[in-house]
């Protein structure tokens, strides 16, 4: 398995492999990996010819008070993952290798990214359209996976390939769960095992959720719905970014015609923000 350190390297192994012919999958990481990143990069396997990995953790995507210093780090554990799942090359730059000291271009999707995690961390998803950007130009990826765990990040992504013409099909992969339920995250390590225990809550409420609109049939009982999931997590002392429901496609207020519902939250236990999502799509 390959390590690049560079963006040089990284776009002459990557343009040399499609010259050979071969189709390359990419899955972008910010590190510290676990088995959902490990499912995107066996779905890039079955997919491609030559799979890349990167593991960067991406500075413009972090606000100020945010946790970029402290974001969790193990090179030498995610390299290991990374070959045991039959990657052919990680992109692993330092911090300032990514962007030129005085790069002034942005790529910013201006509909998706406006509610739910765009509406409490205003830069975020610039830094990550941006950020994925140049790791397409970077990786010549045939395929791109990204995983449904952080679904509003997939849609701005796709609506970023589709609006810029980006050669790239991208692939959504499913949310991967601890047993107890979790969805599997870097920042889960941050979580006292009390938090960790209350924090099991999002994926129950959300669940609830779920069973009263697949019950219904329609959007009828969304609000008391998402009140008893906001009730409930509350209780369980977690402070509420976000619990709601949106259009799937839009990403705007569900309506009777709307034929899928994200239903997402992100929720602080203690300092720790935590995000999770049930999709529902209607029969129609
Ligand atoms: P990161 O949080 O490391 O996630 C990398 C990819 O793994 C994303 O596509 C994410 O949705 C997916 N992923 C994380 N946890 C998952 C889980 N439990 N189940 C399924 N997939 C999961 O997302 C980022 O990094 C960054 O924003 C990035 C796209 C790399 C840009 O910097």
């Amino acid at each position: 398995m390959k390590i690049f350190k560079t963006r040089r390297e990284l776009q002459s192994f990557a343009l040399a492999e499609k010259r050979a012919g071969r189709t390359i999958g990419f899955v972008p990481t910010m590190g510290y990996l676990h088995a959902g990143h490990m499912s995107l990069i066996d779905i890039a396997r079955e997919k491609a010819d030559t799979v890349i990995v990167s593991v960067f953790v991406n500075p413009t995507q972090f606000g100020p008070e945010e946790d970029f210093d402290r974001y969790p780090r193990d090179f030498e554990r995610d390299m290991a993952l990374c070959k045991e799942h039959g990657a052919d090359a990680v992109f692993a730059p330092e911090t300032g290798e990514m962007y030129d000291a005085d790069a002034t271009t942005w790529v910013e999707e201006k509909k998706l990214s406006g509610p739910l995690c765009g509406a409490s961390r205003p830069c975020f998803f610039r830094g990550v359209t941006t950020v994925v950007a140049k790791l397409f130009n970077l990786a010549q990826p045939d395929f791109a996976v990204f995983g449904w765990k952080d679904a509003q990040q997939l849609l701005v992504i796709r609506r970023m390939v589709r609006d810029l013409d980006f050669p790239v099909t991208v692939i959504g992969a499913p949310l991967v769960r601890d047993t107890d339920g979790l969805a599997l995250s870097s920042r889960n390590r941050y979580l006292s095992s009390d938090e960790r225990a209350r924090a099991l809550t999002i994926h129950k409420s959300l669940l609830g959720v779920r069973k009263r609109i697949e019950e219904a049939g329609n959007i009828g009982a969304l609000e008391t719905a998402l009140a008893e999931a906001r009730s409930a997590v509350s209780a369980s002392g977690g402070r509420i970014d976000y619990v709601t429901a949106l259009d799937l496609d839009t990403l705007e207020a569900p309506t009777p015609q709307s034929e899928g519902l994200l239903v997402a939250a992100a929720v602080f236990y203690g300092t720790t923000r935590l995000i999770d999502n049930e999709v529902i799509q209607f029969k129609k």
